[in-house]
């Protein structure tokens, strides 16, 4: 079936290559984006899918509402939350820039929530919805490592927004994952980062097709290994 997929953050980065994917295996993907110049080459050198733009700041309300007014009464089969923000440079523990980290808190926690319950309707429609979203190893509770104050409570939050939401969502026969994509190559990962951007999107995709119900509200990696909180 061909599915309806909505990426966040899809300019650049993992973002870019998951819709280039999704695309290639002839799905209708809705890329949100905050310039949608930045996939404009993507419009013209991709599979067979359909792809649909839409300015999307997430950490815009209204943005949000006019994506959710675009798909009108369309059928959304998976929403990857996938943008996302370091804080800033300054965060640690003598210098830190607190505007940067508010910023980290609207785009990777809230965010996730506002766009998602915007398109319940949507996702309700899908046979089997997926809700996923890119937190991070770095915001686990079973990881012990220093800085990143704002990077890690960020995604620390994303990822019990999401059990909330699994939990809260199950009576309704949707699937919620947080996923963890690797360390990866893209500007925020930089060039020591240890996997490509391919190898992580192929994975996620991969992952995320076999996620099933008994998947639901527990954390995974690109590769399909469990999370530890
Ligand atoms: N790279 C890694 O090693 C790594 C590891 C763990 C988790 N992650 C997570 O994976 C996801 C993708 O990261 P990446 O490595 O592809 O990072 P990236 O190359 O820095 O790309 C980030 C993407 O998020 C978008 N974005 C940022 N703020 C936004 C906003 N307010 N509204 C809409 N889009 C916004 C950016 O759009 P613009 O082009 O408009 O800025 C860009 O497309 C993120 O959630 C990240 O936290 C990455």
């Amino acid at each position: 079936m061909r599915k309806t997929v909505v990426i966040t953050g899809a300019g650049r980065g993992s973002g870019r290559r998951l819709v280039e994917l999704y695309l290639d295996a002839g799905d209708q993907v809705v890329a949100g984006v905050r310039d949608p110049a930045a996939v404009r080459e993507l419009q013209h050198g991709s599979g067979d899918g359909d792809l649909e733009v839409c300015a999307l700041d997430v950490r815009d309300g209204g943005a949000v509402q006019r994506l959710a007014d675009a798909l009108g009464g369309r059928r959304v089969d998976l929403l990857i939350n996938n943008a996302g923000v370091m804080g800033g440079d300054r965060q640690s523990l003598d210098d830190m820039d607190y505007d940067a980290w508010r910023d980290a808190l609207e785009v990777n926690t809230l965010a996730p929530f506002r766009v998602t319950t915007a398109l319940l309707p949507n996702l309700a429609q899908a046979p089997q919805p997926k809700i996923i979203t890119l937190t991070s190893q770095m915001g686990s509770l079973s990881r012990n490592s220093p800085g990143a104050f704002a990077y890690r409570s960020s995604k620390a939050a994303a990822n019990k927004v999401m059990q909330v939401l699994a939990l809260e969502l199950k009576a309704r026969g949707m699937i919620v994952c947080p996923m963890h994509p690797g360390w990866v190559r893209t500007d925020m990962g930089g060039p020591n980062a240890t996997i490509s951007v391919e190898d992580s999107a192929r994975g996620l995709v991969e992952v995320i097709e076999r996620l099933g119900m008994a998947e639901s509200g527990r954390f995974w990696t690109w590769d399909g290994a469990e999370h530890p909180w």
